[in-house]
């Protein structure tokens, strides 16, 4: 049976980059079927909704979604589509791989291969307990961190661990002093640990992961953290490889799983056509891995790094003079 996956366009460069990346996955002969749904703000002109409901019924029975960026509009009333959509299914784990690529504009161009999950339910962004004081000189935030929040996504790292083959898993936190949240995380994540003998692990403050990150890179396998500190790192991490044209994200729950890139609209280049495509092309490979093709992300990340490698129609963010289309071709060419 054919498995079928919702996809959205999304806003500005979000149609050219898909377009591009459902060329080089037909080129890859990945044998899927496409349900197009409509989100961001080509919804709310098409449907009156940012997030319409058919939107979040296909995303439901497919289980799986290829979405591109969305443009939320800046005013009252609008909150962020992707914290809805990652509220509604409750997507708990944010997996965000950074891997150094040739001819790239990084500190690294060698030696970073490394995965963050991030919770991405619970933590400081919960929206709850947010309070200013009527003197608007204090504010107040609550921040939850639950047992099951903690044990389910450490368990999906060393899960992920297994999987890909990689050896160690890095438990991130700020115990020392965020005693009460970081603690229980700290504690139910050396519970979990303790059960993945074949995994090595490693603990490391928040503060001290950031510097490590900055000057030894290679050291990190697999990050595991809670949301606020993952949010940060796993931007810090794309950065190590060389920025957001290149850094794809997943956002996996139980029952549905949403691959992206993790860069926004981009309304400043926006329908000329030369938007990179890879990060989206990266989400989709993590999405064949979820679907268990895992060869066929193997190709794909393959023929990227070799178009890398040969400077083939590179888009201007990477120094080349290619276009979006242009790109996707060259990448499609060596799948
Ligand atoms: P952005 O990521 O869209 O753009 C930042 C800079 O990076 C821009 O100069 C842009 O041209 C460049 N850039 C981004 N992606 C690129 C690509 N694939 N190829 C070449 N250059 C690229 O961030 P910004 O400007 O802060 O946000 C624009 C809109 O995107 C906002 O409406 C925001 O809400 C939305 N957004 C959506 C996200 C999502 O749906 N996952 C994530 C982040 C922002
Ligand atoms: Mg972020």
């Amino acid at each position: 049976m054919t498995q079928t996956i919702t996809v959205i366009r999304g806003d500005g460069i979000g149609p050219e980059i898909m377009d591009a990346t459902l060329y080089v996955l037909d080129a890859l002969k990945v044998g899927l079927a496409y349900e197009e749904a409509d989100a961001g703000l080509v919804a709310l002109e098409k449907h009156g909704d940012l997030l319409p409901q058919a939107t979040l019924d296909s995303i439901r029975k497919n289980g799986v979604a290829l979405k591109s960026p969305l443009t939320t509009p800046v005013g009252e009333g609008f909150s962020s589509i992707n914290v809805a959509l990652r509220r509604h299914f409750d997507l708990y784990a944010n997996v965000r791989p950074a891997k150094s690529f040739p001819n790239t504009k990084s500190r690294f161009p060698s030696g970073v291969d490394l995965i963050t999950v991030r919770e991405n339910t619970e933590g400081a962004y919960i929206g709850e307990g947010q309070s200013i004081s009527e003197d608007g000189e204090t504010a107040l935030l609550t921040q939850k961190i639950t047992r099951k929040g903690s044990d389910r996504i450490v368990r999906y790292a060393y899960d992920l661990a297994r999987k890909t083959g990689r050896k160690k898993v890095t438990i991130v936190h700020k115990a020392n002093i965020l005693k009460t949240t970081s603690g229980l995380f700290l504690k139910v994540a050396r519970e979990v640990a303790a059960q993945y003998p074949d995994i090595q692990t490693n603990e490391m403050i928040v503060d001290n992961t950031c510097m490590q990150l900055v000057m030894r890179p290679e050291q990190f396998d697999i990050i595991v953290t809670t949301n606020l500190f993952g949010d940060i790192i796993s931007d810090l991490c794309a950065g190590l490889v060389g920025g957001l044209g290149l850094a794809p994200g997943a956002n996996i729950g139980v029952d549905a799983a949403i691959f992206e890139a993790v860069h926004g609209s981009a309304p400043d280049i926006a329908g000329k056509g030369v938007a990179n495509p890879c990060a989206l092309l990266l989400g989709a490979a993590q999405m064949l891995d979820h679907l268990g093709q895992p060869e066929k992300a193997e190709r794909l990340r393959a023929a990227i790094i070799a178009t890398l490698d040969a400077k083939d129609s590179l888009t201007p963010d990477l120094g080349g003079e290619g276009t979006t289309m242009s790109f996707a071709k060259a990448i499609a060419s060596r799948v």
